[in-house]
C-alpha cells in the first residue's frame, strides 16, 4: 500500500477477531517502527508485547480495576478546555453513538471496558519510556506510535491506541513485571479487524485544516 493511501484509510478499530498475530509479524512491524526518528537517535521506546493467556489475564485484571475505580477515558487536560476542543470531543461521541446503539451498547461502558480489554485484540502492546528521560522524550514515543499504526495497517492489521491504561499504570507494571524505572506511555490494541461489528463502520471526522494552521509570512 502506498504511504498516502495508508494515511488516508487507517482508522482506530474497536472490534477484533480472536485470530492471533505471530511473533514473526510483530518483529517485522517493530523492525520498521524503530526506523522512526528520535532525538539524538536515543531510540528511547520499549515495547512490552502481551499475547495469549497473558493478554487475557491483563484484560481481565484491567476490566476488574475499571469496575472498581471507574476511571474513564479523558483528555487528561490540566486546565478547562476551550469550546473548540470540547466540540471536537462531543462530535466524535455523537457520531459514534448510532453504531453503538445498533450493538445495544452504552458509550461509556463500551469505550472504557473496551479499552481495558484492548477491544478483544489478541495482542496488547505497552509502550514504555525509561524514567531517566524528561517528558520531552514522549514526542519520540508518539512518533513511534504513529509509525506503528500505519505500518500495521499497511500489513493488513488493525490497531487502536489505548491511553486509558495510563490510569492503571501501577497495576499494569505489577501485572506484567515492568521495572519501576519504566513509565507506561501508551497501549496499543493490535490484531485483525472484525468487520461483522457495526463499530468498525465508524470513521472519525477531522476539522478543516484551516483551523489548525497559523500562517506567519
Ligand atoms: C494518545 C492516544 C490515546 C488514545 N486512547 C484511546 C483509548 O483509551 N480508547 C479508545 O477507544 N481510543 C483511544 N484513542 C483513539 C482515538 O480515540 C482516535 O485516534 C481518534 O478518535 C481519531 O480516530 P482515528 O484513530 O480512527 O482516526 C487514543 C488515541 C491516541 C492518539
Amino acid at each position: 500500500m502506498d504511504l498516502l493511501e495508508a494515511i488516508k484509510t487507517r482508522k482506530s478499530i474497536r472490534a477484533f477477531k480472536a485470530d492471533p498475530v505471530s511473533k514473526e509479524q510483530i518483529e517485522e512491524m517493530l523492525r520498521l517502527v524503530v526506523r522512526a526518528p528520535s532525538a539524538i537517535n536515543l531510540q528511547p521506546w520499549e515495547f512490552y508485547v502481551v499475547m495469549g493467556d497473558e493478554k487475557a489475564r491483563l484484560s481481565r485484571r484491567l476490566v476488574k480495576l475499571y469496575r472498581e475505580k471507574q476511571i474513564s477515558c479523558s483528555p487528561g487536560n490540566i486546565k478547562p478546555l476551550s469550546a473548540e476542543f470540547n466540540k471536537r470531543g462531543a462530535e466524535s461521541f455523537i457520531l459514534m453513538n448510532p453504531y453503538l446503539e445498533k450493538m445495544g451498547m452504552d458509550f461509556n461502558c463500551f469505550v472504557n471496558e473496551g479499552s481495558c480489554n484492548f477491544y478483544g485484540a489478541p495482542t496488547a502492546v505497552i509502550m514504555c519510556l525509561d524514567n531517566a528521560f524528561s517528558e520531552a522524550r514522549l514526542v519520540d514515543i508518539g512518533i513511534a506510535l504513529g509509525y506503528f499504526v500505519l505500518i500495521a495497517h499497511n500489513l493488513g492489521l488493525s490497531t487502536c491506541p489505548i491511553g486509558l491504561i495510563n490510569a492503571y499504570e501501577d497495576d499494569i507494571k505489577e501485572i506484567l513485571n515492568i521495572p519501576d524505572n519504566k513509565d507506561v506511555v501508551i497501549g496499543l490494541a493490535l490484531g485483525y479487524r472484525d468487520d461483522s461489528s457495526p463499530i468498525n463502520e465508524f470513521t472519525s471526522p477531522r476539522d478543516s485544516v484551516d483551523n489548525f494552521i497559523h500562517w506567519i509570512d
